[in-house]
Parts: structure tokens; sequence; C-alpha cells
């Protein structure tokens, strides 16, 4: 097949296409037009992005009409009737069908219309002669034009599937699902099998900044977007590859997705400081919590299915009803000083609500998610291990599926590393360190500090420390 040929340059890193891409997109407009006429890439395609692209790409064409293509937005769909005509709002289906009567506009189907101010700035735009001042050649990719790349790419994220056959990696404007070689525990360690390309999920938004495959291996989730212009998440078939959702909302890429247990609901973060859940199916929006202060980076579920867990930013991990969408808890301290630097990632065990976060100090730690213990002013009580500092910042932490290992990586000035813990440690409180912990930090005796101190490095194994080398 040519898709493995193809994507030898993915690796290899040849053309210099990326090159002329990286110009179209970071260049500016050079058109210094003094009035004050509305901007159709500042404007107005961030409004279409937000509200219309999931449905209407080259992926997921509803009605046949691809707005992601300016020619396409201005052509219309099967109906055969312009969308725009420019110069002529009042002869645009598009405006048609988004003007509400009642309430309820065309457009978006099913969802909240476009305010009267939105629809404003598109008649303007469109009586103004519909100018197309955008000049980024984004989304234009597909199976047939993939992103071509001319050297390694940043691989931002990653994932195997549940049964282990599976790697799905990100790249740029795409994601590559990798079969995994069979003997790849057998692999000579200066060589490794990297495995076959098998597919190549190529879609709207140019950063991948997370993914997930779903519980029962079917489908692969994804977030990210276009920085500075719509977040969106994507929900892929593994089996034919095919984008069975893209939902666009924010206005910047999106972090951290992850699956509620049955496979039902999908979990990101916002930098608007949301963090939210949509439907896996419908991408209708369930949960929208503003607990954070800051970007929320990484999200997961407990066991059951009724909490969710927040990292970000702002230092802290919050822990959030699903069902009525309220804040119950900080799991980590909020006491200045006790967390240095924002947290980047989470995951949970498999089988226990328990989570090890990592981030910006550089030292995973092992929480309840759960409070045994009446919350006092200052405390940590949640804390059940913590793991030797690591180089840099913690990226990504990730527990192994039968519960025994962590993994966490790691970067300081260029360099990559990885580290493996044993996760076989007692996680249970025991009575004396509950007593130490229901009491206000400032009325611990010294002993009983260092007491707790014991406590959350005892048993603690590293097994495997690595230095990644660039290049
Ligand atoms: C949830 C999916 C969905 C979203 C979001 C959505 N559309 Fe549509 N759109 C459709 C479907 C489905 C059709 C096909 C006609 C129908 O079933 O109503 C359609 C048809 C259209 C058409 C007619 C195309 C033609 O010529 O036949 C226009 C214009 C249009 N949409 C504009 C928009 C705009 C503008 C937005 C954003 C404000 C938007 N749509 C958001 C699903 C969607």
């Amino acid at each position: 097949m040519g898709l493995v040929n193809q994507t030898a340059l993915f690796w290899l890193g040849v053309a210099l296409i990326i090159t002329s891409l990286q110009t179209g997109s970071f260049g500016q407009d050079s058109n210094s037009e003094p009035s004050e006429k509305i901007s159709f890439a500042t404007q107005v395609r961030p409004l279409l992005a937000a509200n219309c692209f999931g449905c209407h790409q080259g992926k997921i064409d509803r009605g046949k009409y691809v707005m992601t293509n300016f020619t396409g937005m201005l052509a219309g769909g099967e109906s055969g009737e312009p969308a725009i005509v420019p110069g002529k709002p009042q002869e645009s289906r598009l405006i048609a069908v988004c003007t509400s009567q009642d309430g309820t506009a065309e457009m978006p189907p099913n969802a909240e219309p476009l305010s009267s101010k939105d629809l404003d700035i598109i008649s303007q735009w469109i009586k103004e002669g519909a100018l197309n001042d955008y000049l980024k050649p984004t989304s234009n990719f597909s199976n047939e034009s993939p992103p071509v790349y001319s050297r390694l790419p940043m691989v931002t994220t990653l994932d195997f599937s549940p049964d282990g056959t599976l790697l799905a990696v990100s790249g740029f404007h795409e994601v590559l699902l990798i079969k995994v070689a069979s003997n790849w525990d057998k692999a000579d360690t200066e060589q490794p099998i990297l495995g076959e390309i098998t597919k190549r999920l190529i879609g709207l938004s140019s950063r991948i900044d997370g993914l997930k495959f779903s519980p029962d291996g079917k489908h692969l989730a994804v977030c990210g977007g276009n920085p500075g212009e719509h977040g969106e998440i994507q929900v892929w078939n593994v089996e034919t590859g095919d984008l069975t959702l893209s939902k666009t909302l924010s206005f910047d890429t999106l972090y951290g997705v992850n699956w509620s247990p049955d496979g039902t609901t999908i979990s990101f973060g916002c930098t608007d400081t949301t963090l939210r859940t949509i439907n896996a199916t419908t991408g209708e929006q369930q949960l929208f919590q503003g607990a954070h202060d800051d970007w929320v980076r990484d999200t997961v579920f407990s066991k059951d299915g009724t909490k969710l867990v927040s990292v970000g930013r702002d230092m802290s991990c919050k822990l959030t009803d699903v069902a009525t969408q309220r804040f119950m808890d900080n799991i980590t301290s909020i006491t200045p000083g006790v967390l240095k630097g924002g947290i980047a990632a989470v995951d949970r065990h498999p089988t226990r609500d328990e989570i090890v976060i990592g981030g910006a100090d550089g030292i995973p730690k092992v929480y309840r998610m759960n409070r045994l213990t009446k919350r006092v002013i200052g405390d940590d009580a949640n804390l059940i291990r913590e793991l030797p500092k690591m180089p840099g910042r913690v990226q990504s932490v990730v527990v192994s599926t039968d519960g025994k290992r962590i993994a966490a990586v790691s970067s300081l000035d260029g360099q990559g590393f990885l580290s493996v813990y044993s996760y076989e440690f007692d996680t249970s409180q025991p009575p004396n360190i509950k007593a130490i912990v229901s009491k206000v930090v400032t009325s611990q005796s010294k002993e009983e500090k260092d007491t707790l101190r014991a406590h959350v490095t005892k048993n603690v194994k590293q097994i495997s420390d690595s230095k990644i080398d660039t290049g």
C-alpha cells in the first residue's frame, strides 16, 4: 500500500512542504485596510468554526455542505442553492437557516441559535462582499492529500488500545494508528520495532493534545484544535477509520480527553478554565463546571463513573459530582506552598478510586479520591505516597492495566526522562496517620510531622529510570 511508503516520510522527514505550510500559517495579513470592515478571519470564521464546522467539514458533510473550504462554503450543499450570495445577505441561504423563529433556528439543529449580534456580524460581512482574508491553508488535508512531514513532529500524546495491539500516536492534523509488532517484547532494544501504520486519521484540527481509546477499544477520542481559534473533540471508529463525531467548541485547543467507564461520555478540559463532558455519540454537552482558575489539563472518571477528577495549571486537583455538576472537594492541598506549580496529568488506578498526578514540581504523587477524614485547613489528608522527584516537569503519568506499576515522563532542557515505580504499597490509612491528618497542620507536633513524612514515602520503589536523548 502507498500508505506505508508515504508515511515513511513521516518518520524520516524529507520533504520541505511543512516549511511552506508554516510560513502560510504564521503569515500575517499584509492588507492594511483602514476601514472598519468585518473580517472573515477574525470575526466570522470563529463563529462558524464554533457552531457549524462539526457537521460541515470534509469528513462529516451534513447536507453535502462543506464550510471549511471557502468556495464550498459560498456554494452551498445538496439544495443546489448558494449558501452565500456576496453583497446580498437577504438572498443567502446561510442567513435564512440561521435566523431564529420562536427561539429556534434550522441551523445549528437542536442547539442554541446564533445570537442576533453574531448573525448581524455575518450579514454585514456578506453585505460588504463576503471577502476572504483568511490565509491559513488549514484543514485542506484529506486521505488523498495527507500531511507531509519534513522533520520529526512533536508527539504530544499516545495511547495503547485496551488489548495492547494498537498504538495511537498524535501527528500534525492527524492521529496515526500503529499496529504493534507481535514480537515487540523480544525486540532488540538498539533497534526498536515500530510496527506498521495501519490508518491515518486526518481531521479538521492542526493540533492534537490528547487521545484515548474507549474502554471497549472500538473508538478513539481525540482532543485538540487550532490554537486561538477553536477546540475540537473527535471520535473515530477504530476499525473503519471513519470520523463519527466532530464537536467544535471553545476558542482554543482542548486537553485531557478521557472516557467514562461505560463509554457513553467523554470528559476534557478547556483553556477557558472549564471542565466539560459531552455525549460520545451525539456531542451534546452534559457537564460544564468552572471551579478551576486556570487551564484544565487532564481528566479522569471515578471507577463507577459518578465522579470526575480534573487537574490544572491552577495547581489544584478537583473532584466533581457528575450528576449534579457540583464541585465536591479539592483532593490535593490548596495551601499556598504545598503544591508547586501547575498539575499536568492524572490517571486512575484500574480498580480503586486512587489517582496519580504529576506536574511542574516533578514529583508524581498518589492520592485517594474520597477523603476519610474531615477537611481541616491546610491539610493534605488524601495523600497516599510521594514518589521520587524527576528532573524538570512531569508531563504525563499512567497506571498499568494490572495496577502494579506507575510510569511517569518528564522533561528538562531538551531531554526526556521516564521513570517506572511500583504501585504495590499498602494504600490504606492507618489509625495513627488518620489521627495526625485530622489535626490542623499548625497544631501537629514535630514528631507527628516526621511520622507523616515517613508514611508518605514508605515502601516506595523505583523500578527503572531512563534518560531519553533527542534525535
Ligand atoms: C449537528 C449538525 C449540524 C450543525 C452543528 C450545523 N448543521 Fe447545517 N446542516 C445539517 C444537516 C443535517 C443539513 C442537511 C439539511 C437538513 O437536514 O436540515 C444541514 C444543512 C445546512 C445548509 C443547507 C445546505 C444546502 O445547500 O443544502 C446550510 C446553509 C447549513 N446547514 C448551514 C449551517 C450553519 C451556518 C451552521 C452553524 C451556524 C450549521 N449549518 C450547523 C447539520 C448541521
